[in-house]
């Protein structure tokens, strides 16, 4: 199978399960954005979930906060995003398709309409603009935020006086950010709304160096944790030309896409940039107090930047399995139980004899502790593969032994494998096999 055929592959599942719809595809969809139904947003809402866990609450030296999308203009100018946030852009004459110059080989034909007629690169923000309040002049102009990181820094002084924090410590939040990106495309990789999970880890100066190696292992051992294939998983350090106006160094946790190694997230070096910039703009003291030292530091800056629809992706590339099964094809997505938007799907058999009424019983005891799911419609092997492309780990049947001895048939998902439970231990299997 060809790499652009598992893309296809993927999308066209992402819709026929509900996990990921192009938007207003009834108008004909709208490039570059996408929606996501019932299953999508459990997959999209536990790696959210993870993230929060592992990042803010299972530490005590990082809080979270919510910051608003719009900011005043200021925060942009001072950022250097309203200067600096651009990417060069080349139009073939001819088509006049526009392209990342950087993306494409300048020496080579336009891949639309194979001309090599093209313009000077120049330069194009990225920011998306629009008219804050009932006026739309300059003076109203607001930008829809292109990362969260800004909202965390201008609360710095907030956060530290309101959790007394000391040094080293993190602020993270989880937001929608946009790109008016200029080629888009591979899915969710690169779209122009999408979702961020950003923590800005303040501390020494002198010690940015072993926070930044800490923070990138600790990331790529996330991914990890999610079950995403560890070969397929790197880090790789930016070169001086690609870091971004504001680092000073930066690793990338890189996935070997169906489309090639690329960014899932990036942990950079700000170093003291940032606070430096509004308390330049704003006139605002954004330091820390040494109560060892007597002295006021501006705090580094070690920042680990994830995309949500960017891990979304790749959990969903490296689930997605094709295999022959008794002379069928079975297609598979292999999710790590803790992603997997359904945990237990629970099937009666047959619709009589009261099956019905067992499943939806077992379904009432599983659902406060996990994501249980019921399907009674077609036959059994059917319900499996649905449940297959779904990514549900396990597998209930309620049968005709049932009725009498209480015990059900547990499938598990990867191995096909059966096993005989009682009903009244499946709790405890579940949360020992989550565990
Ligand atoms: N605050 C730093 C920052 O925003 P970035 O490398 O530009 O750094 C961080 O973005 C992460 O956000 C990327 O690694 C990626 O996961 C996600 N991301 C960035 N642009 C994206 C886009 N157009 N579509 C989807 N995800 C994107």
């Amino acid at each position: 199978m060809t790499d652009s055929k598992i893309m296809d592959k993927l999308v066209s599942l992402c819709k026929r399960r509900g996990f990921i719809f192009q938007s207003s595809d009834i108008y004909g969809g709208l490039e570059a954005t996408y929606d996501y139904g019932p299953l999508g947003v459990e997959l999209k809402n536990n790696v959210k979930q993870l993230w929060w866990r592992d990042v803010v609450t299972s530490r005590t030296d990082i809080v979270g906060m919510d910051a608003a999308i719009f900011m005043n203009s200021k925060v942009w100018e001072a950022s250097g995003h309203v200067s600096e946030f651009h990417d060069p852009m080349v139009d073939c004459k001819n088509c006049k398709a526009r392209f990342r110059a950087d993306h494409i080989d300048l020496e080579k034909n336009c891949p639309t309409c194979g001309v090599k007629e093209w313009t000077d690169a120049r330069q194009f923000n990225l920011m998306l603009k629009t008219h804050y309040g009932p006026s739309e002049d300059s003076s109203s102009v607001v930008y829809l935020r292109p990362e969260t990181a800004q909202g965390i820094f201008v609360n710095f002084a907030n956060a530290v006086t309101t959790s007394r924090a000391k040094l080293p410590f993190g602020i993270a939040q989880i937001g929608k950010a946009f790109r008016n990106e200029i080629t888009t495309g591979n899915f969710l990789f690169r779209s122009r709304e999408f979702e961020q999970m950003e923590m800005e880890f303040f501390v020494k100066p002198d010690e940015t160096s072993e926070w930044l190696e800490y923070w990138s292992n600790a990331r790529l051992d996330w991914y990890k944790s999610l079950g995403v294939t560890e070969k397929k998983l790197k880090l790789r350090p930016h070169e001086d030309n690609e870091l971004a106006h504001y680092a000073a160094a930066c690793f990338d946790v890189e996935y070997e896409f169906p489309f090639g190694w690329s960014e899932l997230e990036g942990i950079a070096d700000r170093g003291s940039y940032d606070l430096d910039q509004h308390a330049q703009h704003s006139g605002k003291k954004l330091t820390w107090f040494d109560s060892k030292t007597n002295e006021h530091i501006t705090p580094a800056v070690v920042e680990a930047s994830a995309g949500v629809d960017r891990t979304v992706l790749t959990i969903l590339v490296d689930a997605y399995h094709e295999e022959e099964v008794k002379g069928e094809q079975r297609v598979v997505l292999k999710l790590n139980p803790k992603v997997a938007p359904i945990t237990v799907a629970v099937f009666p058999l047959v619709n009589r004899d009261g099956m019905p009424e067992i499943a939806e019983k077992i379904i009432d005891d599983l659902k406060g502790d996990f994501a249980a799911f019921f399907d009674a419609g077609g036959s059994i092997g059917r319900r499996y593969r649905r449940q297959d492309e779904a990514g549900t780990p396990y597998g209930v049947t309620v049968d005709s032994d049932t009725l009498t001895d209480q015990t059900v048939t547990v499938r598990e998902r990867d191995s096909m494998a059966q096993e005989r439970l009682a009903i009244d231990q499946l709790s405890s299997y579940f949360r020992d096999k989550l565990r």
